[in-house]
């Protein structure tokens, strides 16, 4: 299903608190491992589609006293950002309400590059790149981590559970987005013109009592959310009783003996040559 849920793409995962939530418990060492140690003190940093920040003071402190820029199109988060960065003392960022397609900067300008869970959510996937590509450097280096959503998952998963997750992937395509773009970033960096491309994979796992109960909540604040099932039912990709069966499946899983959860996502990174 690749038809478009509306004319104007929209941002899929929206800005709600139940959303920020997840985004709150993330932060450089946990999400940008692949890219942390790479990172030398002086080196100025880009991380584009920033949202509320919370890796980017990780990385701005591991490039320190480097430049850090962070730019992402909705200005609710860059207002957060700017209240994380203030709050943990970060003086070296500078956070920007601005479009990966058009980067306020000048060619050549960074010694690194970094998105997370963006490129996932951006329609035009060359654009995006060789905009990030004109910024970097030679030699400067780009990391990505995105989702692989198709191989995400609830263990033990209810019948109908995989229809959710089959749900859940139209919705992002509807809107534009890539829910597999996770292992097509080597497809993607390589088509851009970037060199030196290095792949792995990693999940955002859920498996003590509190990280089930987050999920759990997570699911049923996120994706049963009015705005959520009301796109759906309207686009077709889902009745409201198949969302009822799901919510109804979503909390057996919650008291399951053995429950656990994974986010699957795919991290890249390569060279401007
Ligand atoms: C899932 S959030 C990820 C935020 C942050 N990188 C993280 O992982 O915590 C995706 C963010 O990308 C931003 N975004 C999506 N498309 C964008 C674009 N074309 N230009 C700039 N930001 C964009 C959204 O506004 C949103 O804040």
């Amino acid at each position: 299903m690749t038809s478009r849920i509306s004319a104007e793409h929209e941002y899929t995962m929206g800005y709600s608190p139940e959303f920020l939530q997840l985004l709150d418990r993330r932060n450089a060492h946990t999400h940008a491992a692949h890219l942390v140690s790479q990172l030398r003190a002086g080196m100025r940093l880009l991380d584009f589609g920033c949202g509320p920040g919370t890796i980017t003071v990780g990385l701005a402190a591991a490039v320190k006293p480097g430049e850090v820029h962070g730019v992402d199109m909705e200005e609710s988060q860059i207002e957060m950002a700017r209240a994380a960065a203030s709050a943990g003392g970060h003086d070296n960022i500078t956070f920007h309400v601005g479009n990966v397609y058009e980067l306020p900067f000048e060619d050549n300008y960074f010694d690194a590059a970094h998105c997370h869970a963006v490129l996932m959510h951006v329609p035009d996937t060359q654009s995006a790149l060789r905009e990030v590509k004109r910024v970097l450097k030679p030699g400067g280096i780009i990391a990505s981590r995105e989702m692989i959503a198709g191989s995400s998952f609830v263990e033990p998963a209810g019948e109908h559970i995989p229809d959710a997750w089959a749900t859940f992937i139209r919705l992002l395509a509807g809107n534009g987005g890539h829910p597999e773009m996770g292992k097509e970033l080597k497809r993607a960096l390589l088509e851009a013109g970037f060199a030196d491309v290095n792949t792995g994979g990693s999940f955002d796992y859920f498996d003590t009592a509190e990280e089930i109960s987050f999920l759990h909540a997570f699911i049923n604040d996120w994706f049963f959310m009015p705005q959520v099932v009301a796109a759906a039912t309207q686009y077709g990709l889902a009745t409201q009783a198949e969302f009822d069966q799901w919510r109804l499946e979503i909390d057996q899983w919650e008291d399951a003996v053995g429950a656990v959860g994974g986010l699957a996502f795919g991290e890249a990174i390569a060279t401007k040559p």
